[in-house]
């Protein structure tokens, strides 16, 4: 006997067929630090995580994920603006198969555009890792759909890319006299940083990234932790706010060098997050604020001192605070700075806004 049917249902679970859902709309990616890892630090033996209580308190699981963050985080907010499922940290084991195209998160809480920046963390994913981990990827993604398949999804794609704070705060002022202090002045040592920043978007472009959101760093000096070390009127702490002053400008310039001499006036898009940060620093009730100096979870002045743990003070509600931690923005304050990347004017957004630049490049593949 004969089972002309059993055999073509055996061939379609073979093949996936049925069982694969495709995959519409644009792939996301994202590269850096604690501002938008989803989890990677998790499957690490490191430190710098976000992995217990009550970090995640306002996610959808109430549970940790690994979010700096209550709830979601800035890549988060820009997936549901893609309409597409958060990104899977890189070293999720439920990344494969078809979710594979959806994207990939490779951030690492701790690490910074320098090698030696978040050694403290022993083991994290520094840049050019993460970058080796996006080539990998596209292997794994080309033994899905093709090579010329991936190499569409990735120059359709949209990538994040948040670095720079750590290489000041976890590095040249960890501690008074770091080796970096003593090698570089600020305004030295951010030309540097920038000169090293540069090696890395360009590794992204030949990669096939086409358009790349940089972020810049916020106001560092007056998030809680410098304020509750720093401060006496809570007044944000100087250097860390030269330090800032300093490197988003010149990140820019960087971000107009590359996209001219590339040849793409939109490969590279600068985010101004210090202005966003700072509109709300210093106007708190104008975004529904009832202070950014106070973080929401933490301990000692400003709730500035030590880690968010289960034995932090915690804030009844998140919604009116900007600090979630001593360093991290609450999910509001990450939905307002989203919004701006997202239909900000040229104050926050060069050379234009998220929402200008993917309608210039529609996607024309569904995977
Ligand atoms: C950082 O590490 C990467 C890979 O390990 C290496 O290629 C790069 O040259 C290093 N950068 C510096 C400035 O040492
Ligand atoms: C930003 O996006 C909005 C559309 O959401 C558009 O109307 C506006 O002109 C854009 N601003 C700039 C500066 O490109």
């Amino acid at each position: 006997m004969d089972f002309p049917f059993i055999k073509l249902f055996v061939l379609m679970l073979a093949l996936g067929c049925c069982v694969m859902k495709q995959v519409e709309g644009r792939a996301f990616f994202v590269f850096g630090d604690s501002l938008v890892d989803n989890g990677n630090n998790n499957y690490l033996a490191t430190t710098a995580r976000a992995d217990a209580p009550p970090y995640g308190i306002d996610s959808p699981s109430h549970r940790p994920t690994g979010r700096f963050s209550n709830g979601k985080n800035i890549p988060d907010i820009i997936s549901e603006y893609l309409e597409a499922e958060p990104t899977l940290p890189y070293l999720s084991p439920e990344l494969r198969g078809q979710r594979l195209l959806v994207g990939a998160n490779f951030a690492s809480a701790g690490v910074g555009i320098l090698n030696d920046t978040g050694i403290q963390f022993v083991n994290i994913i520094r840049i050019w890792q993460q970058l080796g981990y996006f080539e990998q990827y596209q292997e794994r993604v080309a033994a899905l759909i093709g090579p010329q398949q991936t190499q569409q999804l990735v120059q359709e794609s949209l990538i994040l890319m948040t670095l720079g704070g750590n290489d000041f705060v976890n590095n040249y002022f960890l501690i008074p006299n770091s080796v970096r202090s003593r090698e570089y002045s600020i305004p030295d040592y951010v030309p540097f940083l920038i000169t090293e920043y540069q090696k890395v978007l360009a590794r992204l472009y030949d990669l096939g990234a086409r358009t790349v959101l940089v972020t810049g760093t916020g106001p560092l000096g007056c998030v809680p932790a410098e304020l509750a070390q720093h401060s006496i009127n809570g007044e944000c702490a100087p250097q860390l706010q030269l330090a800032a002053s300093l490197f988003n400008p010149q990140l820019t310039q960087l971000i107009n060098q590359l996209n001219s001499d590339l040849g793409c006036s939109n490969c590279f898009i600068a985010a101004n997050t210090n202005a966003m940060h700072l509109d709300f620093i210093n106007d708190p009730q104008a975004f529904g604020f009832v202070t950014s100096k106070v973080a929401c979870c933490g301990q000692g002045p400003y709730n500035g001192i030590g880690l968010c743990t289960g034995l932090s003070n915690v804030c009844p509600n998140r919604e009116i605070y900007a600090f979630w931690d001593a360093f991290h923005p609450s999910e509001k304050a990450n939905r307002l700075i989203v919004q701006q990347i997202v239909q900000g004017s040229e104050n926050y957004m060069h050379p234009m806004n998220l929402s200008r630049v993917l309608a210039l490049k529609p996607t024309k593949t569904n995977f």
